[in-house]
């Protein structure tokens, strides 16, 4: 989605806010823009397309020295890509440039009355408004950040924005409802970001704003208050990764280097989580134990590839807990009444912590008087913060769109929660809980093997090259790994490709088997008996109809020789463990799928790193 990004100080503001918008280039974004204010007034530049044609203009026709700033990427919604609907957006004074994120739900009955009163505005966006709006308030007299307030209380939706004004060089206004914006503490020079890639380059010192919040920034002060112009409080943090994480470090796209630092997301997302006992201790665990006892449901929540974690994590805590698991897509959760009470524990799932649809999930959860825990990859996000728990996940920035070491940070992050409940309820022995542990602690070496092997998963992407639709199927947590598997390739390559329940199949999807057709089967570990047989049944129905198999299936499972054109071989792991590895040859297949095709790999079209509209 949108990245935003303001600064003050005394550098050369159009340099840090397109190297910040260069960091933010990863949340997905169609056009982009920048604004400046100098001694000699506003000036702003925005082109559609990649940073690369604003680039050449602004080399074309530079702005002027100014150390006052603001920029954008946008991820078109009200208007398309143009170089008109792009940010910023001006007044028809030019005094006031504003960017925004998100959207404003009464920007249509806004608009009439600025046209109304004679006005015409440019774009065919839901933003511009607040441009005129605010000028407006500057004209009868209001300072920017009191102009600002007032029109936050006139807007419905969500938004994040970021003003600068003609007539205050120095001063940056931000305002944030529904949507996130963080300040970074320079010295001699402040900043304002859509998320702290924004100026991890310059600082990593943040200061999280809550809800319904206006920040001022100059050079050297930084201050808060609410839409009424209230001080309000805020959370300050030391962002606890840097510039270099946040880099290709050789690699030739982001998505290989995260796909490469899996070991270490799932080493980092269990470290110090057990005691030498193993008995666990989840230190960001807010909810006391009697209120996890208490717990006679969950309903875990999300969207995308994290919801599939949550897939994943039902087979595991409802075996480990016997407490029953419902999982349902943040996006349809709350227009199905479900049945919430105390005794809920819904569980939030994200990356990003700032999912619109997530958001909105748990906020009707809490009314319901549920309590929400949430699993989550970003340090000071709204969805941990208005969340009664959380466990983040250490799997450091995920930069590429494509989410990879998230998601298995969140299935093991997804697992502790299950080994804790069971722990608290006594559903387990202390013994038992320890060795799971230390079976989970052997996975980052078992990632690490299939890390090694990806040579396998070239060649036979190779091998596959002018298809173009794919099946990927699976059972028990073999399936949501095919739902996973069949999601990277569609983001990535653009292509048709759908998972299934591998005894599905035959009540319908295998009439699309026909000759040729890739069908990638996750094969339970030959210990799972039946499950394990049926998979092998499966891969032979596809065969036996012309299907190309890509099985993937435990070191020593010979009983799927006969029936794989391709074989990708896994290392032995517990079943509930098997989507920690399985799910990696997938990934590794999606980007070099996609980079055959010529895709941007990083950044694929359409698609947005965080989806914080509904
Ligand atoms: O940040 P979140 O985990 O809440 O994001 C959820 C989905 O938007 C995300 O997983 C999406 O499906 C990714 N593009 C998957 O690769």
């Amino acid at each position: 989605m949108c990245g935003i990004v303001g600064y003050v100080g005394q550098r050369s503001a159009v340099d840090v806010v397109m190297g910040g918008l260069r960091r933010l280039e990863y949340r997905g974004y169609d056009s982009g823009g920048v604004a400046v204010v100098g001694e000699g007034g506003l000036s702003s530049a925005k082109k559609a397309g990649k940073l690369a044609n604003l680039d050449a203009l602004l080399a074309e026709q530079p702005l002027p020295d100014a150390g006052t700033g603001i920029g954008h990427t946008r991820w078109a919604t009200h208007g398309g890509p143009t170089d008109r609907n792009a940010h910023p957006h001006l007044d028809d004074t030019g005094r006031v440039a504003i960017v925004h994120n998100g959207i404003i739900e009464n920007f249509a009955d806004l608009r009439d009355g600025i046209e109304r009163s004679g006005r015409e505005l440019e774009s065919e966006t839901d933003s511009e408004v607040v441009a005129f709006l605010v000028q407006e308030r500057l004209a009868a007299g209001d300072d920017l950040a009191e102009a600002v307030r007032i029109v936050c209380r006139r807007l419905e939706g969500a938004f994040t924005l970021v003003i600068c004004d003609a007539q205050n060089p120095g001063v940056v206004v931000g305002a944030r409802r529904n949507s996130p914006l963080v300040v970074g503490r320079g010295e001699g020079e402040n900043f304002l970001g859509s998320d702290v890639a924004a100026f991890i380059e310059h600082t990593r010192d943040a200061i999280e704003l809550g809800q319904d919040q206006v920040v001022v920034i100059t050079a050297d002060d930084i201050v808060v208050t609410d839409f009424d112009g209230a001080p309000a409080e805020t959370t300050e943090y030391t962002v606890d990764w840097d510039l270099s994480a946040a880099q290709k470090d050789g690699y030739e796209w982001y998505m290989l280097k995260e796909i490469a630092e899996q070991p270490k997301a799932v080493a980092d997302t269990l470290l110090g989580r057990h005691d030498a006992d193993g008995l666990l201790q989840l230190d960001e665990m807010r909810l006391s134990d009697d209120e996890l006892r208490g717990v006679d449901k969950i309903v875990a929540i999300a969207c995308g590839t994290s919801y599939y974690a949550a897939l994943v994590a039902k087979y595991a805590i409802e075996h480990w807990t016997r407490i029953p698991v419902e999982v349902e897509l943040a996006s349809e959760f709350r227009y199905r009444d479900p049945i919430l009470d105390q005794s809920t524990l819904v569980v939030t799932i994200s990356q990003s912590g700032e999912t619109m649809d997530t958001l909105m999930a748990i906020r009707y959860a809490r009314q319901q008087r549920a309590r929400v825990l949430s699993i989550c990859n970003t340090n000071g996000s709204t969805i941990p913060r208005e969340s009664d728990a959380v466990i983040y996940t250490h799997a450091g920035p995920e930069v590429a769109v494509a989410s990879t070491k998230a998601f298995l940070a969140q299935i093991v992050a997804c697992y502790l929660l299950g080994l804790y409940l069971a722990q608290v309820k006594g559903a387990k022995f202390g013994d038992e809980i320890a060795r799971i542990i230390d079976d989970l602690d052997r996975t980052p070496a078992a990632i690490q093997r299939m890390l090694d092997d990806a040579d396998v998963v070239r060649k036979i992407s190779a091998e596959l090259a002018g298809a173009t639709s794919f099946i990927f199927l699976g059972r028990h947590v073999g399936y949501p790994v095919a739902l996973e598997g069949a999601l990277k390739l569609k983001e990535l390559a653009y292509l048709h490709a759908e998972g299934f329940a591998a005894g599905e199949l035959k009540h319908g999807p295998i009439a699309v088997i026909e000759e040729g057709v890739p069908v990638f089967v996750v094969v339970p570990p030959p210990g799972r008996g039946e499950v394990h047989d049926k998979v092998v049944s499966n891969i032979q129905e596809v065969r036996a109809r012309g299907a190309r198999t890509i099985v993937l299936a435990q070191d020593g499972d010979d009983s799927v020789v006969p029936y794989a054109d391709h074989l990708i071989r896994l290392p032995e792991v517990p079943t509930l463990l098997q989507p920690l590895v399985a799910t990696v040859p997938l990934q590794i297949f999606a980007c070099e799928y996609a980079a055959q095709l010529g895709h941007d790999v990083d950044q694929p079209r359409n698609l947005a790193k965080s989806v914080t509209v509904e």
